[in-house]
């Protein structure tokens, strides 16, 4: 098959080098320069972990290419997948990006091809990017499908590899066939494939991702009460999570929920909504509670503090949004760190992905390594649970005498902390 990748950030680049590995050409196509050169120099300008090696195998058997040039990837494509981005605006879904490549898809219809939307696009984009197409022109040369993409970051590759499900939204039957055979890999490994409506492909990607938001808010609000009636929230989502209808994922308290998928797809699910004259008031709850969850994250840094913020050292260990991914896009510590510094606190922080330019404050520092940053610290907080923060020996890495660890991510265990005489605090527990 020849397919392009419209937009080559972590759902293009990374599916682009999983289908080039399939045996499929492939051509990775971006607006920026700068990445397109990076690519072709055999450099990964994100980071996922396994891409660089898929990328320069594929790249030295020339199946997969990559270029900046829209239209004459468009011309020598029988696929063309959608993988720009789709940022909120005003509580919506911006779509400016993918009209934009719609149309450049409508000047360079020279033969049937299938459009593909892996974008996650709100309920009807499909129906509209059609009429968009429609011509006499352009009659009978084309399909437009939806593709949602499920691919968790830092776990992308295997993601796409190994899927749960394989969702394809088209009601033509030719489009499916051949989205079947371009799946056949896949599907031959055990993934589910199913076919239904361009509509309901749509939905599935939004009411999956509100639903995993949903499961995050709510073991939150279960840790906001194990923390003040002495229990430990852990027990409580282990106890919860064996019930198969429940199901222990996505049941681990920590910060609120961020990166580029779940805080703009629920807004755009309840716009989507209200444009149905539906009330999603679910989904409108858990967004107000997970935004309510940094102040009282915050709250608690205070209470930890003695309500004494100013002038003191404050490390943090990991900034990503999670672990396995240098995406800082609506983390959590965008916001915390900003408003510690106003109250007067200076900030160390180490990540491993070495994010240096995310915060612009001379009160912000970043450094290379863990000790660095935590030298000086009156408080560590770990925010991100990256494997190389699982066992610190916290008495090495910091000069303070009391100093005090928040682990937002509960790594370690309370009574070993008690054990080692480590002021500790935890979530939920
Ligand atoms: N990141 C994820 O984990 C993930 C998972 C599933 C679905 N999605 C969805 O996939 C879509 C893409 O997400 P992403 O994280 O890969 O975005 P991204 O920002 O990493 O990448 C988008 C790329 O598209 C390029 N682009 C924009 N306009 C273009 C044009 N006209 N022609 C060519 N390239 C253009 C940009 O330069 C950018 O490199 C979004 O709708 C997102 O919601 C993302």
């Amino acid at each position: 098959m020849k397919i392009c990748m419209i937009g080559s950030g972590y759902v293009g680049l990374v599916s682009g080098a999983c289908f080039s590995d399939l045996g499929n050409t492939v051509i990775c196509v971006d607006i920026n320069k700068q990445i397109i050169d990076k690519l072709n120099r055999g450099i990964i300008p994100i980071y996922e972990p396994g891409l660089h090696e898929l990328v320069i195998r594929n790249l030295k058997k020339k199946r997969l290419l990559f270029s900046t040039d829209v239209s004459s990837s468009i011309k020598k494509s029988d696929i063309i997948f959608i993988c720009v981005g789709t940022p909120t605006k005003n509580n919506k879904a911006d779509l400016k990006y993918v009209y934009n490549v719609v149309k450049s898809i409508k000047s360079n219809l020279d033969k049937y091809k299938i459009i593909v939307t892996k974008s996650t696009v709100p309920v009807t984009t499909g129906d509209k990017i059609e009429k968009i197409l429609n011509s006499k022109k352009n009659l009978n040369k084309f399909d437009v499908i939806s593709n949602p993409e499920f691919l968790r970051e830092g776990e992308a590759i295997r993601d796409f590899q190994y899927p749960d499900r394989i969702v394809i939204g088209t009601n033509s039957k030719k489009a499916n066939n051949i989205m079947k055979n371009l799946y056949l890999p896949l599907i031959k490994k055990g993934s589910r494939y199913i076919n239904t409506s361009r509509r309901s492909a749509e939905l599935i990607k939004y009411a999956s991702n509100a639903f995993l938001a949903t499961k995050i808010t709510f073991i939150n609000e279960i840790a906001n009460l194990c923390e003040k009636s002495n229990i430990d929230v852990q027990d409580v989502a282990t106890g919860m999570g064996l019930d198969n209808r429940i199901g222990s994922r996505f049941l681990r308290a920590g910060p609120a929920y961020g990166g580029s998928c779940f805080p703009k797809d629920t807004r755009a699910l309840v716009s989507t909504g209200q444009i149905f004259k539906t009330n999603l008031s679910v989904v409108k709850s858990v967004i107000n509670s997970n935004e309510k969850r940094n102040k009282i994250l915050l709250d608690r840094i205070k209470l930890i503090l003695k309500n004494k913020i100013k002038n003191k050292n404050i490390s943090f260990l990991g900034v990503t949004f999670k672990s396995g991914t240098d995406d800082m896009r609506e983390s959590p510590s965008l916001k915390m760190i900003p408003s510690l510094v106003k109250k007067g606190a200076s900030i160390s922080y180490y990540e491993p992905t070495g994010q240096k330019k995310q915060f612009k404050s001379k009160n912000i520092t970043f450094h290379e390594n863990i000790k660095d940053a935590c030298q000086n610290a009156d408080l560590i907080i770990i925010h991100t649970e990256w494997n190389e923060f699982k066992q610190l020996n916290f008495k090495k890495i910091t000069k303070k005498r009391n100093f005090k660890v928040f682990d937002m991510r509960n790594l370690y265990s309370t009574s070993e902390m008690k054990k080692n005489k480590i002021n500790y605090f935890s979530i939920g527990r």
